[in-house]
């Protein structure tokens, strides 16, 4: 774990005054806490492995001293080229990274290009013909590009892996193998993600030269300012409880998941009759579709969106005030993501997770011990189908307590049911999975391991997110009924 001296403004990174400039225009004031610590050490050419938690600016933590280190050595690229390589697990969060690169590098004439599936890949080809400076991928369809003779990887000079634990997991990992096989041994990684489960972490160190850790907050918490409620409501009566609660809670946006994408389109036909307009993005729907839907969100055309886990990671929609668990996902990190949809950016925001019984309750549980926080559960449920399960208050686990920083609460604790990372059965309903690369793939099984995390977390600090100075007149007035 580095220590280095906390900075609290921009200008003392000593940044690039195009970059300055830009991040005046975005009025980023102060730098959050992986900024502070990461920046420094991304601009003295070190790998970084940086963890914290959903919506407290990871990209920019790597975006802005990678676009200076672009500035002080500005070389044309190679044709069919590129200098910085970020791949991401889908296309809408693939996109967005792009988005932010080419917003703080505004200034600066910064050549970028997107590779992601789901779209002719002429269009592409013909981006990187010239080289660029930063390119922003998803790993299938960066590897047909390679393979296609339309990208050479022998330039990158730095590779960014977003979201890295879900980049190394079993969905991915082959593909990023390969990929890592073509880059240039002397390069500069970096790793960034809100979770990091331990047997990924070795896994990262493999592609890491003498990494700095920086661990803002034990890995996989929750954000900070997250309302987390749990729902027990019988599975049949989970469609008629999500219209009821969209109808009668204080939303703004709401963003729903769901398991699978049938199961999501079976949610927005639910609420449609319930006369809720909703729109669907998963895996089975055209790219097109899908970024129709998500710019229709971003925007507030669309007040609820019903997604699978392709919007859990990275998304960063301003504004969602409910995300919604209608079914609980069976790997327990993805909750820690689904529910940092909400809460961005030292904004507030309230995570309901509807729970049957049965195999959900033990999601739940797997849950409750990754995050340290036993849940408060509301039961709706049928009386007859209750279950005694003790009410208890939401609270934190004992962050402080020695085991924290050695290996989590649950690990190898009496009556744990084997190894947590494996993935639950009935994921997936058999639906065929028809893009071959991103956006469907769903989380992995993984070898357990006996010390989750843990040692990774010494001597942390748990740090609030800085506010951002021109958020809060942009927020809409949540205690009003639902437009
Ligand atoms: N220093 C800053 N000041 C103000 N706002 C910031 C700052 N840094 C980032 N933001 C804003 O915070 C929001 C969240 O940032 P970002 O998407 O990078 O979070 P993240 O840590 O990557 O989250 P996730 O784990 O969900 O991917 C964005 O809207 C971004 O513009
Ligand atoms: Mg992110």
């Amino acid at each position: 774990m580095e220590r280095t001296r906390l900075l609290t403004s921009f200008q003392d990174f000593g940044l690039a005054d195009p970059i300055s400039r830009a991040l005046k225009e975005e009025n980023y004031v102060t730098p959050t806490p992986i900024q502070s610590q990461t920046i420094p050490l991304v601009l003295a050419a070190r790998d970084v492995v940086g963890i914290a938690q959903t919506g407290t600016g990871k990209t920019a933590a790597f975006a802005l001293p990678i676009l200076h280190r672009i500035l002080e050595h500005r070389i044309k690229p190679q044709p069919k080229a590129c200098r910085v390589l970020v791949l991401s697990p889908t296309r809408e969060l693939s996109g967005q990274i792009l988005e932010s690169f080419n917003a703080y590098g505004r200034h600066m004439r910064l050549t970028s290009a997107l590779a992601i599936g789901g779209v002719p890949m002429g269009r592409q080809v013909r981006s990187v013909m010239q080289g660029v400076e930063v390119m922003v991928a998803t790993p299938g369809r960066l590897l047909d590009l390679v393979q296609s003779n339309g990208l050479k990887l022998g330039n990158v000079e730095f590779l960014v892996l977003d979201e890295a634990d879900r980049m190394l997991d079993m969905g991915f990992i082959n593909d990023i193998r390969k990929i890592v096989s073509k880059l240039p041994v002397r390069r500069q990684t970096l790793f960034f993600s809100a979770t990091m489960p331990k047997d990924i972490a070795d896994l990262a160190d493999q592609m890491l030269r003498d990494p700095a850790r920086v661990a803002v907050t034990p890995v996989a918490s929750t954000a900070d300012r997250i309302t987390q409620r749990i729902v027990q409501v019988d599975h049949s009566a989970k469609a008629a409880f999500l219209a009821q609660l969209l109808q009668h809670e204080p939303v703004d946006r709401a963003l729903v998941f769901t398991r699978t994408k049938h199961g999501a389109d079976k949610v927005v036909k639910g609420l449609a009759r319930a006369g809720i307009s909703a729109d669907a993005i998963h895996g089975n729907k055209s790219q097109n579709h899908r970024e129709r839907v998500l710019a229709a969100f971003r925007s507030g055309q669309i007040r609820t969106l019903v997604a699978t886990d392709i919007a859990a990671r990275g998304i960063d929609v301003d504004g969602i005030s409910h995300v919604v668990n209608f079914d609980l996902p069976n790997v327990p990190e993805t909750y820690v993501h689904r529910i940092g949809r909400t809460a961005r950016a030292g904004a507030d925001g309230i995570a309901i997770s509807l729970v049957a019984g049965g195999e959900e309750m033990s999601y739940l549980r797997d849950i409750e011990k990754l995050i340290r926080i036993a849940l408060s559960r509301e039961d709706r449920r049928t009386p007859g189908q209750r279950e005694a399960v003790p009410a208890a208050s939401q609270h934190r686990g004992p962050r402080s307590a020695p085991r924290v920083h050695g290996t989590r609460a649950n690990d190898g604790a009496p009556g744990s049911k084997g190894p947590r990372r494996r993935r639950r059965p009935g994921g997936n309903n058999g639906a065929p999975q028809t893009n071959r690369h991103e956006g469907n793939r769903h989380e992995p099984m993984r070898p357990s391991s006996s010390s989750h995390g843990g040692g990774k977390a010494e001597g942390m600090q748990g740090v609030a997110f800085l506010h951002r100075e021109s958020r809060p007149n942009t927020r809409p007035n949540r205690t009003q009924r639902p437009r």
